[in-house]
């Protein structure tokens, strides 16, 4: 990035005084590149109670650890050399209230009455914790049935080959055989609710002339994370774990099984995982200024989003913001007409929502608080919350 750094340089003597002062301060930023994680991985040998460990990890740490995805598990496993069994931050709630979920890591679940037909499920369906979609005429709806049926299913190909991004598969499995079987062949289940009532869902129904149920990504459970993000990610060992034990209510991770999760009495003494965020979300109301000062002063600089793992990420962190937008070290340059990464990073990944507000000079990036966080142009006078990246 020496590129913009030397063409920020040499146009200085365009800018004026006040905005100056303002480049300056962004060029003192400390760059972040590939070096800095999100969040990372602390293996504790010690035995410890799963609420012990708990409290271990919030004060020494962030939390136990919660895990988004497959490249987390694999991150969490190699942390460690050890072989045996430790906690992970997920447990059974207790007041047994089952949540949805998508199975894709980083699709929000939003109820949607009207995506749900509470009386659809057929008179074989047994009901149960899993959600399909039916083909039926004009009855489009979802409806939850027993994980265990077997039923054809619907996989989602990130990669887009041709173009056919939706694939029905026409082998009966049960809900988690279907999972596999998407996550191996393809991405994951169909998930998210745009993604199944798309064009091409349509197109992939109505090929068939059959009426059919198909599984799609959902599934319910009581199991929450402690720090209370909704991560939908389970990675349960299936010839193992059983959820009807009710005394076994605190997950841990079996690393001489790939890592796999079963669950245990709470009380028993395990060693464990913390993580450690490396991104922190600041509850108060500030300028984009005064935001960068804040963060260059007490942590290490403004966010910034270059993929979207580091999107996901910071989508679970602004769920808890109080204001609207949360400003990102993202900034406009009307000199040189570009955005800029306040820690130097090209804008390559983008997520701008699709309001269609000039570039102008004084505006700065934003990411909308609520679903579906794209980001926005505001002035940069407004007053938001903001995420600063620890050192
Ligand atoms: C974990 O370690 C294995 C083997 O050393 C490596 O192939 C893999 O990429 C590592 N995973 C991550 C997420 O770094
Ligand atoms: C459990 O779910 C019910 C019904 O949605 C709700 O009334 C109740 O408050 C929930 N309990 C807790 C502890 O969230
Ligand atoms: C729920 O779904 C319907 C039909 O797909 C849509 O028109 C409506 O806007 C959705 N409601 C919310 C709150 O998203
Ligand atoms: C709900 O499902 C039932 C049973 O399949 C069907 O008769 C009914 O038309 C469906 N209702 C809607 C609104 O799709
Ligand atoms: C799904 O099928 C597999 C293989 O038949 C079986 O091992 C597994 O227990 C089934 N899972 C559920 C939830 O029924
Ligand atoms: C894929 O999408 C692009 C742009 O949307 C289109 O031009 C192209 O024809 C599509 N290819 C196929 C095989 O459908
Ligand atoms: C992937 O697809 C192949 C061919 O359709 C199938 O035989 C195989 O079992 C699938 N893999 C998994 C893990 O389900
Ligand atoms: C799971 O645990 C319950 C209660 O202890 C038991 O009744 C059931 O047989 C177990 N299921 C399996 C598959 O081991
Ligand atoms: C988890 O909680 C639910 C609801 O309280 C209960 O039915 C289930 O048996 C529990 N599972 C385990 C493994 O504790
Ligand atoms: C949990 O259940 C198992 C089998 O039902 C029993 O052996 C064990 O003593 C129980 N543990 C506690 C702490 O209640
Ligand atoms: C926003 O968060 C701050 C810090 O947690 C709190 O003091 C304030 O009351 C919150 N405001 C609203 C409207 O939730
Ligand atoms: C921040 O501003 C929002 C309006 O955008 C307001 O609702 C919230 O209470 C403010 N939070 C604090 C901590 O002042």
């Amino acid at each position: 990035m020496n590129t913009l750094r030397r063409d920020i340089k040499e146009r200085t003597n365009q800018i004026s005084k006040m905005q100056w002062s303002l480049y300056l301060l962004i060029l003192m930023g400390q760059c972040c590149f590939f070096t800095c994680r999100l969040y990372e991985y602390h293996f504790i040998a010690e035995n410890k109670s799963w609420s012990e460990a708990q409290r271990y990890c919030r004060e020494k740490y962030t939390d136990l650890a919660k895990v988004f995805d497959m490249t987390d598990m694999s991150r969490l496993r190699n942390s460690t050399q050890n072989q045996g069994e430790a906690w992970i931050g997920l447990n059974n709630n207790t007041d047994g209230n089952r949540t949805w979920h998508w199975s894709l890591p980083g699709v929000e679940y939003i109820q949607n009455d009207s995506s749900w037909n509470q009386s659809g499920r057929q008179s074989w369906e047994p009901p149960g914790n899993c959600g399909r979609k039916r083909y039926d005429q004009g009855d489009k709806k979802l409806a939850d049935v027993s994980c265990e049926y077997p039923m054809w299913f619907i996989c989602y190909d990130e990669m887009k080959k041709d173009n056919k991004t939706l694939y029905l598969i026409t082998t009966p499995m049960n809900w988690t055989q279907a999972q596999s079987y998407c996550r191996y062949n393809y991405t994951d289940l169909a998930s998210g609710l745009d993604q199944v009532d798309e064009e091409k869902m349509k197109a992939l129904i109505t090929s068939k002339d059959t009426k059919f149920s198909a599984w799609i990504g959902l599934f319910r459970d009581t199991w929450r994370w402690s720090d209370g993000s909704d991560f939908s990610f389970r990675y349960w060992d299936m010839e193992l774990f059983n959820d009807t034990q009710s005394n076994k209510t605190c997950a841990m991770t079996l690393l001489n099984r790939s890592g796999k999760w079963s669950s245990d009495e709470c009380g028993k003494e395990k060693p464990f995982f913390c993580y450690d965020d490396n991104l922190i979300l600041i509850k108060e109301n500030k300028t984009w200024e005064e935001a960068l000062y804040y963060c260059r002063e007490n942590y290490n600089d403004l966010v910034s989003i270059t993929n979207s793992d580091e999107q996901d990420w910071i989508q679970e962190k602004v769920k808890e913001a109080n204001s609207t937008y949360v400003w990102l070290g993202l900034r406009y340059t009307c000199t040189l007409g570009f955005w800029f990464w306040v820690t130097d990073e090209v804008v390559k990944y983008k997520n701008w929502g699709s309001d269609v507000t000039a570039d102008d000079c004084n505006m700065s990036g934003a990411i909308n608080a609520g679903s579906p966080h794209e980001w926005s142009k505001q002035a940069d006078n407004k007053m938001f919350n903001f995420i600063c990246s620890k050192k």
